[in-house]
């Protein structure tokens, strides 16, 4: 191949590797923590166990069928009014991408599984 012919190729690859993880349906686990001890842990607690200014995450309330994907990705995006708790309501959480915040509900997923909370 001539080297003028890498150019494209090169960025093709570059471009893969660079969208790839974001693009890809698997999620990020290891991912998914990091971004709950950044953005989610300071009212949810380690292992999302709850702090005196939010409520723990691996609870019944809080399995698949009470409260769906869906409604972590509308708390992160718009927040959520007091409801079910005394905590005051949730801020939205600024600067969360949708895949990431998908990364962050199966590490909380998985949290409730070791709970036994969902098989
Ligand atoms: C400033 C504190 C705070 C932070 C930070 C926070 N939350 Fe919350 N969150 C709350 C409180 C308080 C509630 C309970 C509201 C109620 O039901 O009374 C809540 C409720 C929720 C709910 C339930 C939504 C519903 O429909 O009832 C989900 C899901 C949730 N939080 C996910 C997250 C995730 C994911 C993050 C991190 C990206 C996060 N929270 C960050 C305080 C916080």
């Amino acid at each position: 191949m001539r080297p003028t012919r890498l150019g494209p190729l090169l960025l093709a690859v570059l471009v893969a590797v660079a969208c790839g993880p974001d693009d890809a349906d698997d999620v990020d686990l290891a991912r998914g923590e990091r971004l709950f001890e950044m953005n989610c842990v300071a009212c949810h607690g380690h292992l999302a166990t709850g702090t005196t200014a939010g409520p723990p995450l691996v609870h019944e309330i809080y399995e698949p069928g009470h409260h769906p994907d869906e409604s972590f990705h509308r708390a992160v995006q718009q927040g959520v009014p007091q409801h079910h708790w005394d905590f005051g309501p949730m801020p939205a959480i600024p600067g969360l991408r949708e895949a990431e915040v998908t990364d962050i509900i199966a590490y909380v997923r998985s949290l409730q599984r070791e709970a036994g909370i969902i098989d």
